[in-house]
Parts: structure tokens; C-alpha cells; sequence
């Protein structure tokens, strides 16, 4: 457990499923993003509930899920520390009962993501988010501080992709910096691809040029 000013920092259970699951639920119901995965509103929130169960039990199994003691925010964070080996079979069949008919949107998501990630080692954070209700506070930046506290500690890397402008800002504040962007197809929305290298004499690492995209048909 480690403390960042007011905010505790620990490793999510299952016993918090209930609790972060609907904070990711809630946090990412809105925006560019949403609005393309899941076009009707109507269906996002249980579309949702059933695709973050998935992806919370899928970061615990795989990963490590850090949250606050307050249960108010959750990161989702792999270790790659080489190309993964290709989607397995259970993950579509899972994705497709979790989503519906919205499966190849998230399909596709997962796919575009995977051909643009880096092949450097790194920490590969895949989700945060904050309880609607606690954002802006300073908890997010927060419980990235923690983990970036660590991965300098040991010369390492970490990567993501940001849905929006607005949180590439808070990234690029972080230590990261941009990439090129990619263009999700069927005229969705930018993401941007972050990158925080260790930096040196205080200037955060540029976005390598040699991480070229994965050049993998999808
Ligand atoms: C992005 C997020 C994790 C940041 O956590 P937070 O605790 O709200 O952020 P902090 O208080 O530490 O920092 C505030 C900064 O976060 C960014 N931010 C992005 N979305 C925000 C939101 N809905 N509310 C507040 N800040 C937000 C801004 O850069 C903001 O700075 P600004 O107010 O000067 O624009 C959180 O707002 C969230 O869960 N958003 C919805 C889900 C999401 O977009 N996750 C990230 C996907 S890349």
C-alpha cells in the first residue's frame, strides 16, 4: 500500500468487483469513444456493465489493478515486455457475449490498438478512470503518480492510448508525450498514443521514432 498526499493506493481483490466495475462503468459512459463503440445511448450502460466484468477479471488474472482505499478510482496496467501472443480464442467469444451486436466495434478497438502498440518494453496502461463524482480532485493524476513512482525506480517505460484531448493534456503534465495519432475508421474519433519514457536532466524522453507501427494485418 502506498500513500500519494491524501490518496492511499493498493491493489484491487475480487471482493472490489462490484465497487470498480461501476466506476468504470460510470467514468467512461460518455465521450467520442463511447458514442462509437456503443451508438445507442440506451444500451451502453449494460452493454458496459458486462464488458467492464470482463476486463476487470481479465486485469486481475493478467495483470495488476491498482485502486484507492476509498474505492473511487482503478488503473488497469500489463507488463509487455514482448509482442503478446495472438488474441485467444475465449477473449472473442467473450467480448461477443459481453457486447452483442456491438462486438466488432470492440473487436476492432482491441485490434487497431494492438497493430499501433510499441514494441519496446514497457507498462502498458489500458485503463483509469475515476467515479464521476470524485473527478477533477487530483485523484487520477494521483494514482498514476504511484505507479510512475515505481516504474521510475526501475527505468521503465509506460504507454497508452488517450481517448480524448482533454486527458492528453493531463497525460502530456504526467511525463508523456505524443505519438502520431490514429484515426479510429467509419469516422470515429482520434486517439492519441502517449508515450513516457524515463526522461533525462528533468525533459521527458520524446515519443520514440523508432516505435513504428505494428505493421500486422488486422
Ligand atoms: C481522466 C481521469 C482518469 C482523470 O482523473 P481525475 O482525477 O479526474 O483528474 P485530476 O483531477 O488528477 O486531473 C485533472 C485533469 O484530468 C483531465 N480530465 C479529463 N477528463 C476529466 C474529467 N471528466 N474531469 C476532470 N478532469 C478530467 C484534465 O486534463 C484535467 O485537467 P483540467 O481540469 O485542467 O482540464 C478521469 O477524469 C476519468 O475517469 N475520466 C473519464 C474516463 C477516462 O477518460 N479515462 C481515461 C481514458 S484515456
Amino acid at each position: 500500500m502506498q500513500t500519494n498526499s491524501t490518496i492511499t493506493v493498493r491493489q484491487a481483490t475480487p471482493d472490489d468487483a462490484g465497487a470498480l466495475i461501476t466506476v468504470l462503468v460510470e467514468a467512461f459512459l460518455d465521450g467520442p469513444v463511447a458514442d462509437w463503440l456503443v451508438p445507442d445511448r440506451n444500451d451502453r450502460r449494460a452493454v458496459y456493465s458486462r464488458y467492464f466484468e470482463l476486463i476487470f477479471k481479465h486485469g486481475l488474472r493478467h495483470g495488476r489493478v491498482d485502486t484507492t482505499s476509498d474505492l473511487s478510482a482503478i488503473a488497469i496496467w500489463y507488463s509487455r515486455d514482448e509482442a503478446p501472443l495472438a488474441g485467444a480464442p475465449d477473449h472473442y467469444y467473450e467480448v461477443e457475449k459481453a457486447t452483442g451486436k456491438y462486438a466488432p466495434k470492440f473487436l476492432l478497438l482491441d485490434a487497431i490498438f494492438e497493430t499501433h502498440h510499441p514494441l519496446a518494453p514497457h507498462d502498458y496502461l489500458a485503463y483509469v478512470a475515476v467515479d464521476p463524482r470524485h473527478q477533477g480532485r487530483g485523484v487520477g493524476s494521483a494514482l498514476l503518480a504511484t505507479a510512475h513512482q515505481t516504474l521510475d525506480g526501475v527505468n521503465r517505460a509506460a504507454y497508452l492510448e488517450a481517448s480524448n484531448a482533454r486527458n492528453r493534456d493531463l497525460y502530456l503534465r504526467l511525463g508523456y508525450r505524443q505519438g502520431a495519432p490514429i484515426h479510429l475508421p467509419t469516422q470515429g474519433p482520434l486517439i492519441w498514443r502517449m508515450w513516457r519514457g524515463q526522461p533525462t536532466d528533468g525533459t521527458p524522453a520524446p515519443f520514440p521514432t523508432d516505435l513504428l507501427p505494428r505493421r500486422r494485418p488486422l
